[in-house]
């Protein structure tokens, strides 16, 4: 196509020289000058081959999706449908469907990857802080992507594991439910929550992702590869909002690129290689693991529990840690703290060293907040309740389940259950066949009720919800003996208080209980 390719010693004359039809109208010459033959920065590490592994990983995903895309059905009717005939009919269905699944969670591997390598290398600092920016929209729009695109199957897990993430939304104060609301299309969740995660995960989500993808490839060839951290620390002024910073960033910057390594051929071989164990690993993966697909969506079947992408764990994990009613204050502040750190982050840390080693503070917020995420996918992993509970022999609703492990946490000290547990309360293994829920609910909430000299401390607000003690209740009432040995329910339920003084609860009954109690009524 092009006849003579102008040498690049040749840079000043090219316009005199004879140009190729395709390089006289869109300077074939230029692109290739500005993307491949520019300078980089020598001695680049493999750790700068990130960004180009979660670059790979989106592109696995942008040609995967495009072809799941084009049998898919985004109707409640027909999606498990849709996805079923993509792994019986379609060529090699099962293993595009398991490679966009896995391309997904490599490529928030990646981001992370990525960002906490920028971050180490203190690569947000001045001149890439703009680039941080969007490197930091580009992350929470890969998280946008894998909330949206775990319903499309409409499998169980889909169905249930937005069911709890669009009401964790829900909790925000003031505009959680407008949120959810937004987010599901409704107030319920159904075809047209489907409709629109569908179109956030195809349309709306590509394209600004496209966008913010350009602007920040946009810089970094404009602006160049950071360097390693001791070109850039070397007589450095103190600060980089200092006014000669500029000055002696550029001069140093230079100086690492004065070496004649160029982006093509001399360092692209890393990226390319890095590249293509991501696309193998990938394919290894989904080969191997595979993409499950459980039974389809049944909104009536509460005793499914969800669990989240494991990005979402720490998260999920953290909400479990607190008590129901400071669970909106977590669910809104965290997020809303990691987004203000994220974006601060370049305006706040204004220090020129760049190497994490020299910069202590940041080294410790780096390792708290890996440590503690760290921790808490390991306690979610731990947390993982048996589907069948050993004690009752059976499969427990969520709710139950729920309240199986609040048990276990706040309970079990004073308790025996399954020969398990503390001695100082009574032993509860056949307390489902002697009492109600709403009876087991009145009494966790305030056991003085029912025995005035009781050493069981009242479990009411704000110690747990009461969505929190209607779980432990409605666990308890499935215990009547082990399994295999269970005994004929003969339930003797009384309500002392609520037949003396019509819901006044305790109110008069003794002063010691008096004021633990006045707040609380209860909600039989
Ligand atoms: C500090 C120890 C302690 C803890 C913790 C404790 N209990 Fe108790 N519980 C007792 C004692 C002691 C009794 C005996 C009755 C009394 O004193 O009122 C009792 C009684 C009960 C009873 C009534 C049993 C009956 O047959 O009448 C139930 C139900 C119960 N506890 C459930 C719970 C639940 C659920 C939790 C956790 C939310 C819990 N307990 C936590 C000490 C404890």
């Amino acid at each position: 196509m092009s006849d003579v390719v102008p040498p690049l010693s040749n840079d000043s004359a090219t316009s005199s020289v004879k140009r190729g039809w395709l390089d006289q109208r869109i300077d074939v010459v230029g692109i290739r000058r500005t993307l491949l033959d520019r300078e980089v920065p020598d001695r680049l590490t493999w750790w700068h081959t990130l960004g180009s592994a979660a670059m790979t990983a989106f592109l696995i995903q942008v040609v995967t999706g495009l072809v799941l895309a084009t049998f898919y059905a985004p109707t409640p009717d027909h999606a498990y449908e849709s996805i079923q005939y993509v792994q019986r009919e379609v060529n090699a269905g099962v293993l595009l469907r398991a490679m966009h699944r896995w391309g997904a969670s490599l490529m928030v591997v990646f981001v992370l990857a990525h960002m906490i390598r920028v971050f180490s290398m203190g690569a947000y600092k001045y001149p890439r802080e703009a680039n941080w920016l969007f490197g930091v929209g580009l992350f929470f729009l890969v998280l946008g992507f894998g909330f949206t695109g775990s319903l499309l199957p409409w499998d169980q897990k889909a169905y249930w594991a937005t069911q709890v993430g669009t009401s964790i939304a829900g909790t925000t104060p003031w505009i959680g439910g407008a949120m959810a609301k937004m987010l599901k299309g409704g107030s319920q969740l159904g075809a047209a929550t489907l409709t629109r995660f569908y179109a956030f995960h195809v349309l709306w989500l590509p394209v600004l992702f496209a966008a913010l993808l350009l602007l920040h490839l946009m810089l970094v060839v404009r602006q160049g590869i950071a360097p390693r951290t001791d070109v850039l620390e070397d007589k450095a002024p103190k600060r980089t909002s200092d006014p000669v910073y500029p000055a002696y960033y550029g001069t140093a910057y230079a100086a690492s690129k004065h070496t004649g390594v160029r982006f093509w051929p001399d360092i692209i071989a890393k990226d390319v290689i890095t590249s293509l164990v991501v696309a193998l690993a990938v394919l290894i993966l989904a080969v191997t693991v595979g993409a499950p697909l459980e039974p389809p969506a049944d909104p009536s079947d509460s005793s499914y529990i969800p669990h989240p992408e494991w990005y979402f764990l720490p998260f999920y994990q953290l909400l479990k840690l607190f008590p129901g009613s400071m669970e909106s204050t977590i669910a809104v502040g965290v997020p809303l703290l990691l987004v203000i750190a994220l974006l601060g982050l370049p305006f706040f840390d204004r220090g020129s060293r760049r190497n994490l080693l020299h910069r202590p503070g940041s080294l410790a917020a780096l390792s708290v907040l890996l440590g503690g995420s760290a921790l808490l996918v390991g306690a979610a992993v731990r947390d993982v309740q048996p589907t069948i509970a050993p004690e009752t022999g059976r499969q427990l609703s969520s709710a139950e389940r729920a309240g199986r492990a609040l048990f276990q946490r706040q309970c079990l000290g004073c308790h025996v259950v399954m020969n398990k547990g503390g001695d100082e309360g009574p032993a509860l293994m056949q307390i489902g066949a002697h009492h109600t829920t709403a009876w087991l609910h009145s009494f966790i909430e305030e056991p003085r009720r029912f025995h005035p000299n009781s050493r069981m401390a009242a479990f009411g607000s704000p110690v747990l919800s009461h969505q929190e003690i209607e779980e432990v209740s409605r666990y308890l009432a499935t215990l009547r003996g082990s399994p295999g040995a269970e005994i004929t329910p003969q339930i003797h339920d009384t309500f002392p208080d609520l037949q003396k003084s019509d819901g006044a609860a305790g109110a008069t009954k003794n002063e010691k209980s008096a004021s633990t109690n006045a707040r609380k009524q209860p909600t039989q």
